[in-house]
């Protein structure tokens, strides 16, 4: 048995995984566990995890893998600063004591930082004795990383591999291809140029966070025009044929500089960025929708050379710039790939998961589908087709290539993360005294079903956590598409966030082409596809006629509450198969309702990481005005519960995102 840790950490959105004899078998962010979003500190909450669900210590790990190299990151750090000398002196010292403390001293931190997942009597071993774990340690390259989990869990034998980010290394962007465990890269993009930090750029100047802000971008975008792609084009950069950029660092400082844009950007743009949480005008709005046009542009032409160059039928894509699930919708209608698929856990977390896959496949030159790893796939497909799998007895990738659907990737529905027993919640509830109700697995979908067509708005804490972004109906809110009230009640009274923001809708896959334009898979809500003309709702010319913010009081379809102003949605494609429950849950509904929609939505707050154990969900749905919850089995009632106190005032704990 070989076991390999992943770990991504330092920059953003730390995370672990491990991999098993190369099947994927834990893999979580450290957000979820010290409830810091976006925590970048060592992952060590989240590498204990993963230990424990393969009940493995420290000192068994075969491989620890990180997913980039400092050393070079250092190099292009100084590099760049003395470019620009002395206009990036400052931030270069800024920088430097971190670089010098940490950064520079990896291996020695990794190993002590690992010592303690192991006990503290390990961690004061490492210190004094400079304890050599067996493990051998590894260093990726952050786009090689970006790329092997884009490629190796997807379900493609072979595919062209595109990544795109903000900046890792030097690379901003990469373009390869994938073959049985075969991974080249054929050519990159490098820092300065990046498609990522341009539009982390726009982020900053229309008062977002950067590396968290960029969805709120890409949500605005519709109800603006793209009035600023022309003085874009004309003066920030040239977009060649094969979507490879040219910017005009005259108008950006994230090279040298602490903030990402300067005084010419501001000139450019007419003033100043907007400050954070200040009303948002029709300005922003139009910028949002030019810099998404431009985003679009550039990835169809990346894809499209990617599709020339390598000659593949797949596309399989990751890097923080492949969320724009904008973007990947219209590759998939526009670029002749047949098929895409995106790695859910796409920005710097998943590069724990690409590491450590990467360590499997090339540096072991482990095939692709080693019998083991078959495995996930197996129970995957058998379940799906009712019937006995001969990969069982052969082990062969092409036997089990043939029954292989899109879903059944290496991912395991990205429900890698914590999963809690009946008994585990069961004792939680009755410490704290809480009132539930239990509920059969059988009769549980329906009472569900109930209480969503009633309007009730439903936190859902079940299986496994989703590993990435995205929550995929194991740590999600639930409520019913159909009612217009929906979007604004979910985003002002439980999220507490900006009205525009859009819900995405969980269908299932059985349905989704009735009542979406899309006819594929979409397990991980990384393809966003226009509703249905045949579930639209003709409009009136004076509701045409609303403009910016005010378009949001239309309503388009039968399912308003996941239909954006544009009329597209963000669909996430439920499976029995992946995600039994759930599926269940919506299933009910359609027999109830007719509607095999339901709004999913990310259990948390603004700002606050998604939630992880069952204390977590109580305490946010005690927090929120959500109506019911779900825990397994195990349904609470809000009106049932006693009064939630606490000490000091929540919304202090989360900074806003
Ligand atoms: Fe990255």
């Amino acid at each position: 048995m070989v076991s390999i840790l992943g770990i991504s950490a330092f920059y953003h959105d730390s995370a672990a995984c491990l991999v098993v004899d190369g099947e994927i078998v834990a893999a979580a962010q450290e957000e979820r566990f010290t409830r810091v979003k976006h925590d970048h500190n060592f992952p060590l909450n989240a590498a204990r995890y993963c230990l424990s669900e393969a009940k493995l210590t420290v000192d068994e790990l075969d491989y620890v893998g990180f997913y980039d190299k400092p050393l070079l990151k250092f190099d292009r750090l100084l590099e760049t600063y003395l470019d620009y000398a002395p206009a990036g002196f400052s931030s270069f010292l800024k920088a430097l004591p971190l670089w010098m403390k940490e950064k520079l001293w990896m291996p020695d931190l990794i190993r002590t930082e690992l010592a303690k997942a192991g006990g503290e009597e390990d961690e004061r071993a490492a210190k004094k004795l400079g304890k050599k774990f067996q493990w051998k340690l590894l260093f990726g390259d952050h786009h090689e990383s970006h790329a092997a989990s884009a490629f190796y869990p997807s379900p493609f034998e072979e595919a062209a591999i595109l990544t795109i980010d903000g900046v890792g290394e030097w690379a901003t962007s990469s373009m390869g291809i994938g073959k049985g465990n075969e991974l080249i890269l054929l050519k990159e993009l490098r820092f300065p140029d990046s498609l990522g930090l341009l539009y982390s750029a726009f982020t900053f100047y229309t008062g977002f966070k950067v590396n968290s802000g960029e969805y709120k971008v890409m949500g605005l975008a519709p109800y603006g025009e793209p009035k600023y792609v022309p003085i874009i084009k004309d003066k920030l950069l040239e977009v060649r044929d094969d979507g490879s950029l040219k910017m005009n660092h005259k108008y950006f400082s994230y090279a040298h500089g602490l903030r990402m844009t300067n005084g010419a950007f501001d000139k450019l743009f007419g003033g100043a960025p907007r400050k954070p949480e200040s009303s948002i005008t029709q300005k922003e709005m139009d910028l949002a929708r030019s810099i998404q046009a431009i985003t679009e542009e550039v990835m169809l032409k990346m894809t499209k050379y990617a599709y020339k160059e390598t000659g593949m039928k797949k596309l399989s894509m990751a890097g923080g710039v492949a969320l724009n699930c904008v973007a990947n919708g219209r590759i998939l209608r526009e670029v002749p790939f047949e098929e895409i698929w995106i790695q859910p856990a796409a920005g710097d977390a998943g590069g724990a998961l690409g590491i450590a896959l990467a360590i499997w496949h090339r540096y072991l030159a482990k095939p692709r589908l080693s019998p083991e790893a078959a495995g996930t796939w197996r129970s995957a497909r058998a379940e799906n087709k009712g019937r006995k799998s001969n990969v069982e007895s052969n082990g062969d990738y092409q036997a089990a290539k043939k029954d292989l659907t899109a879903y059944a990737d290496g991912m395991k529905g990205s429900y890698l993360g914590p999963q809690y027993s009946e008994a585990e919640i069961e004792s939680f509830l009755q410490s704290r005294q809480v009132p539930y109700e239990k509920y059969s697995r059988v009769e549980l979908p329906a009472m569900v079903a109930e209480l969503l067509a009633a309007g009730k708005i439903i936190g859902l804490h079940q299986g496994r956590m989703e590993f990435g972004p995205r929550a995929l109906g194991g740590r999600s809110i639930i409520g019913d598409p159909r009612s217009p009230e929906m979007q604004s009640a979910m985003n002002l009274k439980i999220k507490y966030r900006e009205s525009f923001r859009p819900f995405a809708p969980s269908v299932l896959r059985e349905k989704v082409a009735e009542w979406f334009e899309l006819d594929a898979d979409s397990p991980y809500m990384l393809l966003v596809a226009d509703v249905a003309k045949s579930q639209r709702r003709t409009i009136t010319a004076a509701e045409e006629a609303r403009w910016g913010i005010d378009k949001l009081n239309v309503k388009r379809s039968e399912i308003p509450a996941v239909t954006h102003v544009d009329y597209s949605a963000r669909i996430q494609t439920v499976r029995r198969e992946t995600n039994p429950l759930y599926w269940e849950i919506i299933e009910a509904f359609r027999k109830k309702t007719g509607c095999p929609v339901v709004v999913n939505t990310s259990f948390n707050v603004r700002g606050e990481p998604i939630v992880c154990t069952p204390e977590d969900s109580y305490r946010c749905f005690m927090r929120t005005e959500m109506d019911f919850l779900v825990l397994e089995t195990c349904l609470l009632d809000k009106k049932a519960q006693p009064e939630f106190r606490e000490e000091k005032n929540w919304r202090s704990e989360f900074t806003l995102d």
